[in-house]
């Protein structure tokens, strides 16, 4: 039977959760029963409406400073989680960023930054997740012992000129999920990836927020539309539920079939 509140009592934590896909994560799991600690990195304001709003909508939601590329922001981090929600089910490793540049004019603080908060970054919020859910009592409220969600991208798969660093850090973050889904599979804790492809966000606003810029973008999608943060946060909401309990070490593409080969259409 599907539920429409299938994370119902359970604890999210969901970094970069103050815009774009990870705002849009923190809403539908907060729709979907979740009580969620909604990270951000340097501005609070954002955070504190969406948990407002989450609030006033009857959910829980508290908001967590935290730059997640520094080991002791993300231990304590998820200490105020815990102190405040009492355990954590579900973690999200969203954030993330982009530092584009030619390969040759890239700087070495470029590369290392974007490696730093994609890569390490995820590698900090997962360890300190396995670490919480091997030392928590199981509940009922899931048959896993907890789940992980790793935010990739079509370019773990896609390479991408100009943005060098950022494929090697999402490709980096493919097999990071699928070496830790293998180990820890036998404790019931899974961990999959969700890959977006063009996404209507922040990080990629130069490539739709002009007509032009737009009609170049969609020739990339087979779909015919650029993707919103919702299509990112129904896959999320699956994945972390119970109906997605046989589900680990798999990347998710939610990408309007950008991975096709579109040029291929016509050609070849
Ligand atoms: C990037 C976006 C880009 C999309 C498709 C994402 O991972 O962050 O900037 O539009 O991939 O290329």
């Amino acid at each position: 039977m599907f539920s429409a509140t299938p994370l119902k009592g359970q604890r999210a934590l969901v970094t970069g959760g103050s815009s774009g896909i990870g705002a849009g994560i923190c809403r539908a799991f907060a729709g979907a029963g979740a009580a969620v600690g909604i990270n951000y990195m340097s501005s609070a304001g954002p955070a504190e409406e969406i948990a407002g709003e989450i609030r006033r909508a009857g959910g829980e939601a508290m908001t967590l400073g935290a730059d997640v590329s520094d080991e002791a922001q993300v231990r304590s981090m998820f200490e105020r989680f815990v102190a405040q929600f009492g355990r954590v089910d579900i973690v999200v490793a969203n954030a993330g960023i982009q530092k584009d540049n030619a390969f040759a004019r890239m700087e070495l603080a470029e590369w290392e930054r974007v490696l730093q908060v994609n890569l390490t970054g995820e590698f900090l919020c997962a360890r300190e997740a396995v670490r919480r859910f091997l030392a928590q009592e199981p509940t009922a409220l899931s048959r896993a012992k907890g789940k992980i969600i790793c935010m990739s991208s079509v370019h773990e798969v896609i390479p991408w000129g100009g943005h060098v660093n950022y494929a090697a850090s999402k490709g980096g973050v493919m097999l990071m999920m699928k070496s830790l889904a293998q180990e820890v599979a036998p404790q019931r804790i899974r961990v999959n990836s969700i890959a977006p492809g063009a996404i209507r966000t922040p990080i990629n606003k130069a490539a739709w927020e002009t007509h032009e810029a737009m009609a170049r973008l969609v020739e990339l999608i087979p779909y015919g539309r650029i993707g919103e943060p919702e299509d990112v946060a129904r896959a999320a909401v699956w994945l972390a539920s119970d109906d997605a309990d046989y589900v680990t070490g798999t990347t998710i593409f939610v990408d309007g079939g950008m991975c096709l080969y579109p040029g291929f259409a016509d050609n070849g």
